[in-house]
């Protein structure tokens, strides 16, 4: 697939039943449709989608959001769905997501990730995150920690 015939586009009310479906595959069922509409309602959070081609623009393959709070942006989400990983497309978003909290004056980046999860921490540390502590048992799924990366400055590209 090559990058042209990718739409990034921000989700819409119109995205809201493919995001959940996303939601489900990638996460686990991490936030409802109405969690969906409160984030598209609220000024302060961004949501982007990549869809898989122009001519569907309802195709979604990818999602990312972010909170912003004060200064920074907090990564709320950030998934690609299953057979579309490993061709850059998490790295397109995450890029997304970083530009327009810049746009929107912000000045750091943070977001918890799984302990386990090595390819989101590989990714995130290709943009320059770094480790910056833990939370014991955040998930309470499985018990599992959280790391908390932080993003010092949004500087674009990696
Ligand atoms: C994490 C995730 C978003 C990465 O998306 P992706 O489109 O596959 O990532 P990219 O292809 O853009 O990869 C960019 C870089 O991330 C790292 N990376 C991505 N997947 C990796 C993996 N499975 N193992 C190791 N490193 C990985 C690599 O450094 C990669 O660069 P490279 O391909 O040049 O080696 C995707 O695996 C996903 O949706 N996972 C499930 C949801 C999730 O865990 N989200 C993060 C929650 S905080």
């Amino acid at each position: 697939m090559t990058s042209s015939e990718l739409l990034l586009k921000p989700i819409t009310a119109e995205d809201l039943a493919a995001v959940v479906e996303l939601d489900r595959q990638c996460l686990g069922g991490l936030w409802t449709i109405d969690g969906y509409q409160r984030e598209l309602d609220s000024p302060n959070s961004e949501l982007w989608a990549v869809a898989r081609s122009r001519h569907q623009p309802q195709s979604l393959i990818a999602m990312g959001c972010f909170w912003a709070i004060l200064e920074e942006a907090h990564i709320t989400l950030l998934a690609v769905s299953p057979e579309y990983r490993r061709q850059g497309i998490g790295a397109l978003l995450l890029s997304t997501l970083l530009q327009k909290a810049q746009a929107r004056g912000l000045e750091r980046a943070t977001l918890e990730v799984r302990s386990s999860n090595q390819a989101a921490i590989a990714l995130y540390q290709k943009f320059g995150f770094k480790i910056a502590g833990t939370r014991k048992k955040y998930y309470q799924d499985n018990q599992e920690d959280a790391l908390i990366l932080w993003l010092g400055h949004l500087v674009i590209g990696h």
